[in-house]
């Protein structure tokens, strides 16, 4: 079971040039929820939610990872299977970092999906509403992200980590949206402690034991350090 579960969000990748969601000019505030990200909308109109996330999907693959998804990689390279990382985001910066199987519980852009029959494959560059699904040819094509209403995956296997770990770390996001805004209490209350990098207080400070604040390139990697010079 790992000891270390580290949970990231948006503000890890801010410093690679991908978007948030809440910050001033981010992304919700460029789009409404309810007109590119439910499956609802997708049903209505495909094509204008394949373009939300065709635009993400491109400016995804041009970014590059900073020294915070390398910091993590480090960490993780030394603790094995004792370090476990979970991501709310679908950029594959970890993975580029070096990250060996980051549990993207909100989907991956580089992936698609079939609503018809649940194939789910490698995403080309730019998909559309008549994609045939590479399995059954449905034309029922969609990114595999986890929209609004939808269930996260790999929850069970989150939930036994947070039930087992020693430290939970939680890294540039805001805390607003559930389960994941959940995982501090839940590893506090099975006796975990608890630590948030952030570049300023999220809606979930006060439930950690410590926080530090300030870019993630500066602190994730001045954390790491800390934490191999101790021994991992
Ligand atoms: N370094 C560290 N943190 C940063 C940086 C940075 N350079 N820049 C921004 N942040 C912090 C912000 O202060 C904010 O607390 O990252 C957080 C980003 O919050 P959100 O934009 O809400 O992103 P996130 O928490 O990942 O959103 C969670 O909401 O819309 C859904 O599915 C979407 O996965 C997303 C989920």
């Amino acid at each position: 079971m790992p000891r270390v579960v580290v949970l990231t969000g948006a503000g890890i990748s801010a410093e690679s040039g991908l978007g948030t969601f809440r910050d001033a000019g981010g992304l919700w505030a460029q789009h409404r929820i309810e007109d590119v990200a439910t499956p609802e909308r997708f049903a209505r109109d495909p094509a204008r939610v394949h373009a939300f996330y065709n635009a993400r999907r491109a400016q995804a693959r041009a970014a590059r990872p900073n020294p915070a998804h390398l910091a993590l990689a480090r960490l993780e390279a030394a603790l094995g299977a004792a370090f476990l990382l979970v991501t709310q985001n679908v950029d594959g910066l970890h993975e580029a970092a070096g990250a060996r199987n980051p549990r993207h519980m909100h989907g991956a852009l580089d992936r698609a999906l079939c609503a018809a029959c649940a194939h789910d494959w490698d995403a080309p560059e730019a998909m559309a509403p008549e994609d045939p699904c590479p399995a059954c040819g449905a034309p029922a094509t969609r990114p595999d992200v986890v929209w609004f209403g939808e269930i996260p995956h790999h929850m069970d296997e989150i939930g036994r980590a947070l039930a087992a770990c020693d430290l939970f770390v939680s890294i540039g996001t805001s805390g607003e949206v559930y389960p994941a805004a959940g995982f501090v209490q839940e590893a506090a209350l099975n006796g975990a402690r608890t630590l948030e990098l952030n570049l300023e207080p999220s809606a979930g400070s006060a439930f950690f034991d410590e926080a530090r604040h300030g870019p993630a390139s500066r602190i994730v990697p001045a954390w790491v350090e800390e934490v191999l010079a101790a021994g991992g």
